[in-house]
Protein backbone atom coordinates (compact mmCIF):
# COMPACT_ATOMS: atom_id res chain seq x y z
CA UNK A 1 0.00 0.00 0.00
CA UNK A 2 1.47 3.69 -1.26
CA UNK A 3 2.92 5.97 1.70
CA UNK A 4 2.50 9.19 -0.05
CA UNK A 5 3.87 12.67 1.29
CA UNK A 6 1.10 15.73 0.58
CA UNK A 7 3.10 18.68 0.34
CA UNK A 8 2.69 22.83 0.15
CA UNK A 9 4.12 23.55 -3.52
CA UNK A 10 3.91 27.41 -3.00
CA UNK A 11 3.86 29.50 0.72
CA UNK A 12 1.33 27.39 2.29
CA UNK A 13 -2.23 27.86 2.72
CA UNK A 14 -2.26 25.79 -0.91
CA UNK A 15 -5.99 23.82 0.30
CA UNK A 16 -3.76 21.02 1.42
CA UNK A 17 -6.63 20.25 4.27
CA UNK A 18 -8.99 19.77 1.54
CA UNK A 19 -6.71 17.48 -0.49
CA UNK A 20 -5.78 16.12 2.62
CA UNK A 21 -9.56 15.04 3.44
CA UNK A 22 -10.31 14.11 -0.08
CA UNK A 23 -7.45 11.14 -0.33
CA UNK A 24 -8.11 9.88 3.43
CA UNK A 25 -10.76 7.33 3.03
CA UNK A 26 -8.26 5.85 0.48
CA UNK A 27 -5.58 5.66 3.71
CA UNK A 28 -4.97 3.89 6.81
CA UNK A 29 -3.41 6.65 8.23
CA UNK A 30 -2.28 10.35 8.21
CA UNK A 31 0.74 12.07 9.72
CA UNK A 32 2.28 15.57 10.45
CA UNK A 33 5.50 15.55 10.17
CA UNK A 34 6.42 19.53 10.81
CA UNK A 35 5.62 22.73 11.81
CA UNK A 36 3.53 23.37 14.66
CA UNK A 37 0.03 25.20 15.26
CA UNK A 38 0.90 28.14 13.02
CA UNK A 39 -0.25 25.75 10.17
CA UNK A 40 -4.54 26.27 9.94
CA UNK A 41 -5.59 23.45 7.62
CA UNK A 42 -9.26 23.78 6.50
CA UNK A 43 -11.77 20.93 5.82
CA UNK A 44 -15.61 21.88 5.17
CA UNK A 45 -17.53 19.30 5.43
CA UNK A 46 -21.35 20.21 4.55
CA UNK A 47 -22.50 23.37 6.52
CA UNK A 48 -19.45 22.41 9.27
CA UNK A 49 -15.94 23.97 8.67
CA UNK A 50 -13.02 22.59 10.37
CA UNK A 51 -9.72 24.58 11.36
CA UNK A 52 -7.15 22.00 12.37
CA UNK A 53 -3.61 22.94 13.74
CA UNK A 54 -1.81 20.42 15.47
CA UNK A 55 -3.78 17.51 14.76
CA UNK A 56 -3.98 16.00 11.11
CA UNK A 57 -6.87 16.59 8.57
CA UNK A 58 -7.16 13.00 8.50
CA UNK A 59 -8.94 13.12 11.96
CA UNK A 60 -12.25 14.03 10.59
CA UNK A 61 -13.14 10.38 9.17
CA UNK A 62 -13.70 8.24 11.82
CA UNK A 63 -11.08 5.11 11.57
CA UNK A 64 -8.43 6.75 10.43
CA UNK A 65 -5.47 7.07 12.49
CA UNK A 66 -3.80 10.24 12.80
CA UNK A 67 -0.18 10.63 14.21
CA UNK A 68 1.58 13.62 14.98
CA UNK A 69 5.36 13.10 14.31
CA UNK A 70 8.22 14.11 15.98
CA UNK A 71 9.62 16.85 13.91
CA UNK A 72 5.95 18.36 14.69
CA UNK A 73 6.63 21.28 17.68
CA UNK A 74 3.23 21.09 19.83
CA UNK A 75 2.01 23.70 22.37
CA UNK A 76 0.33 21.17 24.49
CA UNK A 77 -2.17 24.18 25.49
CA UNK A 78 -3.67 24.93 21.94
CA UNK A 79 -3.84 20.94 21.31
CA UNK A 80 -5.99 20.37 24.20
CA UNK A 81 -8.19 23.35 23.08
CA UNK A 82 -8.21 21.84 19.54
CA UNK A 83 -8.49 18.51 20.74
CA UNK A 84 -11.77 19.53 23.10
CA UNK A 85 -13.30 21.57 20.14
CA UNK A 86 -13.26 18.30 17.86
CA UNK A 87 -14.66 15.87 20.60
CA UNK A 88 -17.36 18.56 21.22
CA UNK A 89 -18.39 18.32 17.71
CA UNK A 90 -18.48 14.51 17.79
CA UNK A 91 -15.04 13.29 16.28
CA UNK A 92 -13.22 10.15 17.91
CA UNK A 93 -9.97 10.72 19.36
CA UNK A 94 -9.13 7.99 21.64
CA UNK A 95 -7.33 4.94 19.71
CA UNK A 96 -7.32 7.53 16.79
CA UNK A 97 -4.69 9.55 17.71
CA UNK A 98 -1.37 9.52 18.64
CA UNK A 99 1.72 12.06 19.68
CA UNK A 100 5.34 10.99 19.42
CA UNK A 101 7.41 11.16 22.71
CA UNK A 102 9.82 13.10 20.87
CA UNK A 103 7.69 15.94 19.58
CA UNK A 104 9.36 19.05 21.29
CA UNK A 105 6.84 21.05 22.96
CA UNK A 106 6.13 24.76 22.57
CA UNK A 107 6.97 26.19 26.21
CA UNK A 108 5.13 29.64 27.17
CA UNK A 109 7.89 31.37 26.79
CA UNK A 110 8.86 30.59 23.61
CA UNK A 111 5.47 32.98 22.04
CA UNK A 112 7.06 35.50 23.96
CA UNK A 113 10.01 35.00 21.94
CA UNK A 114 8.76 35.17 18.79
CA UNK A 115 6.65 38.12 19.53
CA UNK A 116 10.03 40.27 21.46
CA UNK A 117 12.35 39.21 18.65
CA UNK A 118 10.00 40.52 15.55
CA UNK A 119 8.97 43.44 17.32
CA UNK A 120 13.07 43.75 17.72
CA UNK A 121 13.76 42.89 13.71
CA UNK A 122 11.41 46.03 13.25
CA UNK A 123 10.92 46.36 9.35
CA UNK A 124 12.81 43.13 8.74
CA UNK A 125 10.41 41.18 10.65
CA UNK A 126 9.29 37.68 9.38
CA UNK A 127 6.05 38.25 10.31
CA UNK A 128 5.76 35.18 11.95
CA UNK A 129 1.85 33.90 13.40
CA UNK A 130 3.45 34.41 17.06
CA UNK A 131 2.67 31.14 17.96
CA UNK A 132 6.21 30.06 19.34
CA UNK A 133 7.56 27.67 16.27
CA UNK A 134 10.77 29.03 15.07
CA UNK A 135 12.03 29.90 19.31
CA UNK A 136 11.13 25.99 19.87
CA UNK A 137 12.72 24.84 16.55
CA UNK A 138 15.71 26.66 18.11
CA UNK A 139 15.92 24.84 21.48
CA UNK A 140 15.54 21.58 19.57
CA UNK A 141 18.66 22.26 17.56
CA UNK A 142 20.77 24.09 20.83
CA UNK A 143 19.73 20.96 22.57
CA UNK A 144 17.73 22.44 25.22
CA UNK A 145 14.40 21.88 24.02
CA UNK A 146 11.73 19.67 26.15
CA UNK A 147 10.08 16.89 24.77
CA UNK A 148 6.67 15.08 25.00
CA UNK A 149 8.19 12.23 26.97
CA UNK A 150 9.50 14.80 29.85
CA UNK A 151 6.14 15.60 30.42
CA UNK A 152 6.06 11.97 31.97
CA UNK A 153 9.17 12.74 34.02
CA UNK A 154 7.99 15.48 36.51
CA UNK A 155 12.15 15.41 38.16
CA UNK A 156 13.24 15.65 35.11
CA UNK A 157 10.61 18.25 33.31
CA UNK A 158 11.49 20.47 36.30
CA UNK A 159 15.60 20.15 35.43
CA UNK A 160 15.04 20.70 32.21
CA UNK A 161 12.13 24.15 33.08
CA UNK A 162 14.59 25.04 35.45
CA UNK A 163 17.57 25.19 33.10
CA UNK A 164 15.52 26.79 30.33
CA UNK A 165 13.41 29.52 32.61
CA UNK A 166 16.75 30.65 33.72
CA UNK A 167 18.37 31.32 30.61
CA UNK A 168 15.08 32.55 28.58
CA UNK A 169 13.78 35.33 31.66
CA UNK A 170 17.56 36.72 30.85
CA UNK A 171 17.12 37.02 27.11
CA UNK A 172 13.86 38.47 27.69
CA UNK A 173 14.50 40.54 30.78
CA UNK A 174 18.27 42.03 29.03
CA UNK A 175 18.00 41.48 25.20
CA UNK A 176 14.36 42.43 24.94
CA UNK A 177 12.81 44.42 27.74
CA UNK A 178 9.73 41.65 28.21
CA UNK A 179 7.87 39.83 30.61
CA UNK A 180 9.44 37.27 32.17
CA UNK A 181 8.20 33.67 33.58
CA UNK A 182 8.29 31.56 36.76
CA UNK A 183 8.88 27.99 37.01
CA UNK A 184 6.15 26.81 39.21
CA UNK A 185 3.71 28.44 37.06
CA UNK A 186 4.91 26.61 34.06
CA UNK A 187 5.24 23.82 35.97
CA UNK A 188 1.80 23.75 37.11
CA UNK A 189 0.29 24.35 34.26
CA UNK A 190 2.09 21.82 32.02
CA UNK A 191 1.74 18.93 34.27
CA UNK A 192 -2.15 19.10 34.33
CA UNK A 193 -1.11 19.45 30.31
CA UNK A 194 0.51 16.05 30.95
CA UNK A 195 -2.52 14.70 32.45
CA UNK A 196 -4.39 15.45 29.56
CA UNK A 197 -1.98 14.00 26.82
CA UNK A 198 -0.61 11.20 28.51
CA UNK A 199 -2.84 8.31 27.20
CA UNK A 200 -1.78 10.05 23.34
CA UNK A 201 2.03 10.11 23.94
CA UNK A 202 3.73 7.12 22.36
CA UNK A 203 6.87 5.79 20.47
CA UNK A 204 4.82 7.01 17.11
CA UNK A 205 7.91 5.82 15.15
CA UNK A 206 7.90 2.34 16.25
CA UNK A 207 4.20 2.33 15.80
CA UNK A 208 4.08 3.60 12.24
CA UNK A 209 7.06 1.00 10.96
CA UNK A 210 4.87 -1.82 11.94
CA UNK A 211 1.87 -0.58 10.90
CA UNK A 212 3.35 -0.18 7.08
CA UNK A 213 4.96 -3.46 8.09
CA UNK A 214 1.26 -4.72 8.26
CA UNK A 215 0.29 -2.78 5.05
CA UNK A 216 -1.20 -0.09 6.40
CA UNK A 217 -1.12 2.81 4.19
CA UNK A 218 0.41 6.61 5.34
CA UNK A 219 -0.44 9.71 4.25
CA UNK A 220 1.63 12.39 5.24
CA UNK A 221 0.51 15.79 5.81
CA UNK A 222 2.72 18.85 5.48
CA UNK A 223 2.18 21.95 6.45
CA UNK A 224 3.35 25.41 5.45
CA UNK A 225 4.88 25.10 2.11
CA UNK A 226 8.01 24.89 -0.05
CA UNK A 227 8.82 28.45 -0.24
CA UNK A 228 8.92 28.74 3.56
CA UNK A 229 11.04 25.34 3.68
CA UNK A 230 14.43 26.33 6.26
CA UNK A 231 16.70 25.40 3.65
CA UNK A 232 14.84 25.22 0.46
CA UNK A 233 13.03 28.55 0.76
CA UNK A 234 12.82 32.27 0.98
CA UNK A 235 15.60 32.80 3.90
CA UNK A 236 15.25 34.28 6.31
CA UNK A 237 11.25 34.77 5.35
CA UNK A 238 10.34 31.24 6.32
CA UNK A 239 9.55 28.81 9.11
CA UNK A 240 11.78 27.14 10.81
CA UNK A 241 10.92 23.91 9.84
CA UNK A 242 12.07 21.43 6.44
CA UNK A 243 8.70 21.86 4.87
CA UNK A 244 9.59 19.77 1.50
CA UNK A 245 9.19 16.27 1.14
CA UNK A 246 12.28 15.09 3.09
CA UNK A 247 10.95 15.98 6.52
CA UNK A 248 8.20 13.87 6.18
CA UNK A 249 11.03 11.27 6.72
CA UNK A 250 13.40 12.78 9.08
CA UNK A 251 10.25 14.31 11.10
CA UNK A 252 8.17 10.79 11.53
CA UNK A 253 11.37 8.25 11.42
CA UNK A 254 9.81 6.25 8.30
CA UNK A 255 12.75 5.96 6.37
CA UNK A 256 12.75 7.73 2.78
CA UNK A 257 12.91 4.18 1.08
CA UNK A 258 9.32 3.56 2.35
CA UNK A 259 7.94 6.36 0.76
CA UNK A 260 6.68 5.47 -2.65
CA UNK A 261 5.34 9.17 -4.00
CA UNK A 262 5.12 12.98 -3.43
CA UNK A 263 2.16 14.98 -4.75
CA UNK A 264 2.11 18.90 -4.20
CA UNK A 265 -0.81 21.29 -3.81
CA UNK A 266 -1.04 24.43 -5.27
CA UNK A 267 -3.49 27.21 -5.96
CA UNK A 268 -4.14 28.05 -9.34
CA UNK A 269 -3.02 31.92 -8.26
CA UNK A 270 -0.63 32.41 -5.58
CA UNK A 271 -0.94 33.53 -1.72
CA UNK A 272 1.80 34.77 1.14
CA UNK A 273 1.20 35.81 4.07
CA UNK A 274 4.39 37.49 6.12
CA UNK A 275 6.83 39.15 5.01
CA UNK A 276 9.95 38.25 2.01
CA UNK A 277 9.73 38.22 -1.88
CA UNK A 278 6.85 37.61 -3.46
CA UNK A 279 7.73 38.50 -7.49
CA UNK A 280 4.33 37.57 -8.95
CA UNK A 281 2.37 39.61 -5.73
CA UNK A 282 -0.28 42.01 -7.44
CA UNK A 283 -1.41 44.91 -6.39
CA UNK A 284 -4.70 47.08 -6.34
CA UNK A 285 -8.18 46.52 -7.23
CA UNK A 286 -6.76 42.90 -8.78
CA UNK A 287 -5.54 41.77 -5.75
CA UNK A 288 -8.75 42.85 -3.78
CA UNK A 289 -10.71 40.83 -6.51
CA UNK A 290 -9.19 37.36 -5.74
CA UNK A 291 -8.21 38.04 -1.88
CA UNK A 292 -12.25 38.85 -1.84
CA UNK A 293 -13.09 36.11 -4.19
CA UNK A 294 -10.61 33.79 -2.49
CA UNK A 295 -11.56 34.71 1.02
CA UNK A 296 -7.34 34.89 1.53
CA UNK A 297 -7.50 35.85 5.20
CA UNK A 298 -4.90 33.69 7.27
CA UNK A 299 -7.21 30.37 8.89
CA UNK A 300 -4.96 30.83 12.28
CA UNK A 301 -4.16 34.94 12.40
CA UNK A 302 -7.10 36.42 10.40
CA UNK A 303 -4.27 38.31 8.31
CA UNK A 304 -5.25 39.41 4.69
CA UNK A 305 -2.91 37.35 2.47
CA UNK A 306 -0.71 38.77 -0.15
CA UNK A 307 -1.98 37.36 -3.61
CA UNK A 308 -0.17 37.15 -6.71
CA UNK A 309 0.30 35.46 -9.82
CA UNK A 310 0.67 31.70 -10.61
CA UNK A 311 4.64 31.66 -10.32
CA UNK A 312 5.89 28.78 -12.88
CA UNK A 313 9.38 29.44 -11.54
CA UNK A 314 8.48 28.10 -8.09
CA UNK A 315 6.18 25.46 -8.99
CA UNK A 316 9.02 24.18 -11.16
CA UNK A 317 11.57 24.78 -8.05
CA UNK A 318 8.82 22.89 -6.48
CA UNK A 319 8.61 19.82 -8.06
CA UNK A 320 12.57 19.77 -7.97
CA UNK A 321 13.20 20.04 -4.58
CA UNK A 322 10.78 17.57 -3.28
CA UNK A 323 10.59 15.29 -6.58
CA UNK A 324 6.65 16.13 -7.12
CA UNK A 325 4.94 13.19 -9.00
CA UNK A 326 1.72 14.95 -9.34
CA UNK A 327 0.21 18.60 -8.47
CA UNK A 328 -3.26 18.98 -7.11
CA UNK A 329 -4.31 22.35 -8.14
CA UNK A 330 -7.31 24.67 -5.99
CA UNK A 331 -9.00 27.54 -5.95
CA UNK A 332 -9.75 27.23 -9.91
CA UNK A 333 -13.28 28.96 -9.39
CA UNK A 334 -11.37 32.03 -7.80
CA UNK A 335 -10.09 32.96 -11.35
CA UNK A 336 -13.59 33.15 -13.00
CA UNK A 337 -13.99 36.32 -13.23
CA UNK A 338 -10.83 37.74 -14.77
CA UNK A 339 -10.30 38.71 -18.05
CA UNK A 340 -6.98 37.62 -18.72
CA UNK A 341 -4.85 35.55 -16.60
CA UNK A 342 -1.34 35.76 -15.93
CA UNK A 343 1.54 33.12 -15.33
CA UNK A 344 5.33 34.24 -14.52
CA UNK A 345 7.39 31.48 -16.67
CA UNK A 346 10.84 34.00 -16.05
CA UNK A 347 12.15 36.17 -13.54
CA UNK A 348 14.29 39.48 -15.16
CA UNK A 349 17.08 40.26 -13.93
CA UNK A 350 19.15 43.28 -14.48
CA UNK A 351 19.04 42.64 -17.95
CA UNK A 352 19.13 38.60 -17.68
CA UNK A 353 16.01 36.22 -17.82
CA UNK A 354 16.51 33.20 -15.48
CA UNK A 355 14.27 30.51 -15.74
CA UNK A 356 15.44 28.60 -12.24
CA UNK A 357 14.28 30.06 -9.01
CA UNK A 358 17.66 32.08 -7.68
CA UNK A 359 18.48 30.65 -4.48
CA UNK A 360 20.23 33.72 -3.05
CA UNK A 361 18.08 36.48 -1.42
CA UNK A 362 19.36 39.36 -2.61
CA UNK A 363 18.04 38.40 -6.36
CA UNK A 364 14.66 37.29 -5.05
CA UNK A 365 13.99 40.51 -3.59
CA UNK A 366 14.98 41.96 -6.94
CA UNK A 367 12.95 39.79 -9.66
CA UNK A 368 10.19 41.21 -11.92
CA UNK A 369 8.14 38.39 -13.32
CA UNK A 370 8.28 37.64 -16.74
CA UNK A 371 4.24 37.02 -18.10
CA UNK A 372 2.56 35.00 -20.24
CA UNK A 373 -0.88 36.06 -20.85
CA UNK A 374 -3.98 34.10 -21.48
CA UNK A 375 -7.36 35.14 -21.93
CA UNK A 376 -9.87 34.40 -19.12
CA UNK A 377 -12.94 32.18 -18.94
CA UNK A 378 -15.08 34.74 -17.62
CA UNK A 379 -17.56 31.58 -16.90
CA UNK A 380 -18.51 29.55 -13.73
CA UNK A 381 -16.37 26.68 -12.64
CA UNK A 382 -17.67 27.14 -8.99
CA UNK A 383 -18.73 23.27 -7.30
CA UNK A 384 -17.55 21.32 -11.11
CA UNK A 385 -16.88 17.89 -11.13
CA UNK A 386 -15.86 17.01 -14.37
CA UNK A 387 -12.79 18.36 -16.41
CA UNK A 388 -14.90 17.98 -19.79
CA UNK A 389 -17.42 20.40 -18.75
CA UNK A 390 -14.88 23.04 -17.85
CA UNK A 391 -14.66 25.98 -20.58
CA UNK A 392 -12.54 25.78 -23.32
CA UNK A 393 -9.86 28.98 -21.80
CA UNK A 394 -10.16 27.04 -18.21
CA UNK A 395 -8.53 23.85 -19.47
CA UNK A 396 -6.04 25.68 -21.98
CA UNK A 397 -5.08 27.40 -18.80
CA UNK A 398 -4.79 23.88 -17.18
CA UNK A 399 -2.79 22.68 -19.93
CA UNK A 400 -0.39 25.74 -19.92
CA UNK A 401 0.73 25.15 -15.70
CA UNK A 402 0.48 21.57 -16.44
CA UNK A 403 3.88 22.16 -19.33
CA UNK A 404 5.22 24.58 -17.32
CA UNK A 405 5.50 22.15 -13.96
CA UNK A 406 6.42 19.27 -15.98
CA UNK A 407 3.88 17.29 -13.86
CA UNK A 408 0.28 16.09 -14.78
CA UNK A 409 -2.62 17.20 -12.46
CA UNK A 410 -4.38 14.62 -10.54
CA UNK A 411 -6.96 16.83 -9.00
CA UNK A 412 -8.86 20.28 -10.02
CA UNK A 413 -10.12 21.68 -6.62
CA UNK A 414 -12.99 24.01 -7.46
CA UNK A 415 -14.27 24.91 -3.91
CA UNK A 416 -14.14 24.33 -0.52
CA UNK A 417 -16.51 21.73 -0.18
CA UNK A 418 -15.22 17.64 -0.90
CA UNK A 419 -17.08 17.25 -3.30
CA UNK A 420 -16.49 20.06 -5.27
CA UNK A 421 -13.63 18.34 -6.63
CA UNK A 422 -12.48 17.12 -10.44
CA UNK A 423 -10.27 13.91 -10.33
CA UNK A 424 -8.18 14.02 -12.95
CA UNK A 425 -8.90 10.22 -14.96
CA UNK A 426 -5.70 9.04 -15.45
CA UNK A 427 -2.73 10.01 -13.04
CA UNK A 428 -0.62 9.26 -10.56
CA UNK A 429 -2.90 9.66 -7.29
CA UNK A 430 -5.74 7.24 -9.21
CA UNK A 431 -2.74 4.73 -9.51
CA UNK A 432 -1.88 4.81 -5.85
CA UNK A 433 -5.58 4.94 -4.66
CA UNK A 434 -7.46 2.99 -7.50
CA UNK A 435 -10.62 3.36 -5.21
CA UNK A 436 -10.20 7.56 -5.36
CA UNK A 437 -12.57 7.02 -8.37
CA UNK A 438 -15.00 5.39 -6.74
CA UNK A 439 -15.46 8.46 -4.37
CA UNK A 440 -15.79 11.14 -6.81
CA UNK A 441 -17.96 11.54 -9.97
P1 LIG B 1 -3.95 24.78 3.91
O1 LIG B 1 -3.26 25.48 5.02
O2 LIG B 1 -3.04 24.46 2.79
O3 LIG B 1 -4.74 23.59 4.35
O4 LIG B 1 -5.01 25.84 3.31
P2 LIG B 1 -5.98 26.81 4.17
O5 LIG B 1 -7.05 25.99 4.78
O6 LIG B 1 -5.18 27.68 5.06
O7 LIG B 1 -6.53 27.76 3.02
C1 LIG B 1 -7.24 27.27 1.93
C2 LIG B 1 -8.63 27.92 1.92
O8 LIG B 1 -9.22 27.75 0.67
C3 LIG B 1 -9.60 27.27 2.90
O9 LIG B 1 -10.48 28.26 3.39
C4 LIG B 1 -10.35 26.25 2.05
O10 LIG B 1 -11.65 25.97 2.56
C5 LIG B 1 -10.43 27.00 0.75
N1 LIG B 1 -10.44 26.16 -0.46
C6 LIG B 1 -9.77 24.99 -0.69
N2 LIG B 1 -9.95 24.60 -1.96
C7 LIG B 1 -10.74 25.53 -2.55
C8 LIG B 1 -11.24 25.71 -3.89
O11 LIG B 1 -10.98 24.92 -4.79
N3 LIG B 1 -11.99 26.82 -4.13
C9 LIG B 1 -12.28 27.72 -3.16
N4 LIG B 1 -13.02 28.78 -3.49
N5 LIG B 1 -11.82 27.60 -1.89
C10 LIG B 1 -11.05 26.52 -1.60
P1 LIG C 1 -0.32 26.25 6.57
O1 LIG C 1 0.12 24.89 7.07
C1 LIG C 1 0.98 30.26 5.39
C2 LIG C 1 4.40 31.92 7.58
C3 LIG C 1 4.16 33.11 8.47
C4 LIG C 1 5.51 33.80 8.35
C5 LIG C 1 6.49 32.63 8.30
C6 LIG C 1 7.12 32.28 9.63
O2 LIG C 1 -1.66 26.65 7.00
O3 LIG C 1 -0.08 26.34 5.10
P2 LIG C 1 6.22 31.06 11.80
O4 LIG C 1 5.10 31.40 12.72
O5 LIG C 1 6.10 29.73 11.16
O6 LIG C 1 7.57 31.26 12.41
O7 LIG C 1 6.13 32.17 10.63
O8 LIG C 1 5.75 31.53 7.83
N1 LIG C 1 3.54 30.74 7.87
C7 LIG C 1 2.53 30.35 7.08
N2 LIG C 1 2.00 30.92 5.97
N3 LIG C 1 0.48 29.08 5.85
C8 LIG C 1 1.02 28.49 6.94
O9 LIG C 1 0.67 27.25 7.35
C9 LIG C 1 2.05 29.14 7.64
N4 LIG C 1 2.77 28.88 8.74
C10 LIG C 1 3.68 29.84 8.86
O10 LIG C 1 3.11 33.91 7.99
O11 LIG C 1 5.59 34.47 7.12
MG1 LIG D 1 -3.38 27.27 6.09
Amino acid sequence: MPNIVVVGAQWGDEGKGKVVDVITPHVNVVVRYQGGNNAGHTVVVGREKYVLHSIPSGILHPGCRCVVGCGVVVDPGSLIEEMESLVQRGVTLDGNLFISKNAHLIMPYHPALDRASEAKLGKRRIGTTGKGVGPAYVDKAARVGIRMADLLNEALFREKLELNVAQKNRLLREIYDAQTFTVEEILNQYLRYAGWLAPYITDTALLLSKWIDSGYSVLFEGAQGTMLDIDHGTYPYITSSSTTAGGAATGTGVPPTRLHGVLGVSKAYATRVGGGPFPTEMQGAIAEHIRGRGNEYGATTGRPRRCGWFDGIVARYAVRVNGLDTVALTKLDVLDQCETVKVCVGYRYRGDVLTEFPEDETVMAEAVPVYEELSGWLAPTGGFQLEAELPAKARQYLARLEELTGVPLCLISTGPQRAETILVEDSPLTRWFPSVRSSLP
